[in-house]
């Protein structure tokens, strides 16, 4: 892997919906973070580009607001150094004005060998078209790259439609396709862990581990995107993506080398490998509302927060998956993910299998639990695993689960970027590893699309679930029926 303070080249960055939320609350922010950290060569720039007809002045302004140095901790002398950066330029890629065109090219001409980076931080909608006109317009050089962000497409057609025309104007290695969850230390830490290691990967199979769950659980609720997430649902927006890039993760084959392209083909081979879901209870849906004894959760129902009173979109999504493959065969992957869920938590929990013969009292066989390696991805990143130990004390053995610890947000204070720090200064190096390319994407829709098709079919409707709890009861259902139970991110505490 580079070091974070690799040299860095200079470059144009150009973010195309400059306004939006994607742009002030996250890339913006991750600049500004990098130029603290001497990460943005002086001779780079910032173009911001937006259909709003600010003048530089009172965009400026409206980023000061918006980015809140305070929150960022930078002071305000550096703060002014880091905008003195931006440029801006109202720019309509529907309806284009051409000297605001020229205005941008002349800006970009001035520097022709920088690498140029656009962004489009608009509505995926406007991904082709924002492609076709930097090309069209001759605002692309030959090291221009393109970042796009999920979700590519609701469906395999849709996400092909959108990649068609990305590689009819660039090459594949000129686009990042940015899912964030890969930009995460804790994610990306989960390959060194399985490849660096050698006590984990030779455990790392059906022949050692029962059941895998991945959760990615969250105490909030959609935050004002509505219309998006109404669309949507948990499972387009958070399993396509998020949750199946963390199970590639977790089962991928090791590449032979760490190369972009060798690591997306081991994640592409677990993708096409993923069993299609054939038992309709393999898969829940949830909603959150109800009533609410909990204060903190004490929230308007989905319905109300989605002003859309009969919406049947799921806020809750829990699948059992299989992998068809050698390593895989017979371990169920359990995957579930939520919004107004009853604590904030992204883990996986590989449980292994019980051990094969108990050599202790036959009254003590109980008290064994099965080991279990508990990665926490967020909050308080770290590593946990399970053992059993003796309980200290004379008169015989007594054996309770104990567990070793390790705390990364302990060990690495302050050291843990945000995704977008990484990712984006990834594009700068050309670095595509922790990009989905293509064909990913593509098989991700492809495993998806039958499953939404089977619950519009069978009519698969969420369950109401209190906020503040671990979703509906028909989760817990789904995992015991295996002879399982979700781990409780809760016990997690003290890692
Ligand atoms: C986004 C989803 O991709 O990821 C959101 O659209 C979700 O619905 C978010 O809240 C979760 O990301 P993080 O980094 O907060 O875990």
């Amino acid at each position: 892997m580079v070091h974070p303070k690799s040299i860095i080249t200079s470059f144009d960055f150009i973010i195309i919906g400059a306004t939006g939320d994607l742009s002030t609350k996250k890339i913006l922010p991750a600049l500004m973070k990098r130029y603290l950290d001497d990460q943005i060569p002086e001779k780079s720039r910032i173009y911001c580009i937006s259909r709003q007809s600010f003048s530089l002045d009172s965009f400026l302004k409206f980023l000061r607001k918006k980015l809140s140095p305070k929150q960022l901790t930078i002071n305000q002398k550096t703060f002014s150094k880091f905008l003195s950066k931006i440029y801006y330029i109202c720019l309509d890629v529907t309806d284009l004005n051409e000297d605001n065109v020229n205005l941008l090219k002349g800006h970009l001409e001035k520097s022709k060998n920088k690498i140029r980076l656009f962004y489009f931080a608009t509505a995926p909608e406007l991904f082709g078209l924002s492609a076709k006109v930097i090309k069209s317009k001759n605002l692309t050089n030959l090291k221009t790259r393109v970042i796009i962000e999920k979700p590519i497409g609701h469906d395999l057609l849709s996400a092909i439609k959108i990649n068609n025309i990305l590689n009819g104007c660039f090459e594949e290695k000129q686009i990042y396709r940015i899912d964030h969850y890969l930009g995460k230390e804790t994610v990306q830490n989960l390959m060194v862990m399985r490849f660096a290691n050698q006590i984990f990967e030779t455990h790392w199979s059906n022949n050692s581990i029962s059941n895998v769950q991945i959760t990615v659980a969250e105490e909030k609720g959609i935050e004002g995107r509505e219309l998006y997430y109404d669309a949507y649902g948990a499972i387009k927006d958070m399993m396509q993506n998020h949750m199946l890039q963390l199970l590639c993760l977790v089962a991928m084959e090791p590449p032979s080398k760490f190369d972009a392209n060798l690591v997306r083909d081991e994640k592409l081979k677990v993708l096409l490998s993923l069993k299609i879901i054939d038992d309709p209870n393999d898969i829940i849906l949830g909603q959150y509302g109800g009533k609410v004894e909990n204060k903190k959760f004490n929230t308007p129902s989905y319905l109300t927060d989605s002003k859309n009173s009969n919406s049947e979109t799921e806020t809750f999504a829990a699948l059992k998956v299989n992998i068809d493959n050698w390593r895989w065969a017979g371990v169920p992957f359990f995957l579930r993910t939520g919004k107004r869920l009853k604590k904030s938590a992204s883990e996986i929990v590989i449980t292994f299998k019980p051990i094969r013969h108990f050599i202790f009292d036959k009254e003590i066989e109980n008290s064994i639990q099965p080991n279990q390696l508990i990665i926490r991805l967020q909050p308080d990143e770290g590593l946990k695993v399970l053992l059993m130990s003796k309980e200290p004390g004379p008169g015989g053995i007594r054996i309770s689960p104990s567990s070793l610890n390790l705390s990364f947000s302990d060990t690495f204070k302050n050291k843990i970027p945000d995704a977008y720090e990484r990712l984006l200064m990834d594009v700068v190096r050309g670095n595509q590893t922790l990009f989905m390319r293509r064909d990913e994407v593509e098989a991700a829709w492809n495993w998806l699309d039958p499953i939404i098709n089977k619950i519009k079919k069978l009519g698969i409707k969420p369950t109401i679930y209190e906020p503040g709890s671990w979703g509906p009861k028909s989760s817990a259902k789904l995992i015991d029926k295996y002879g399982f139970s979700w781990h409780e991110p809760d016990n997690l505490k003290g890692i």
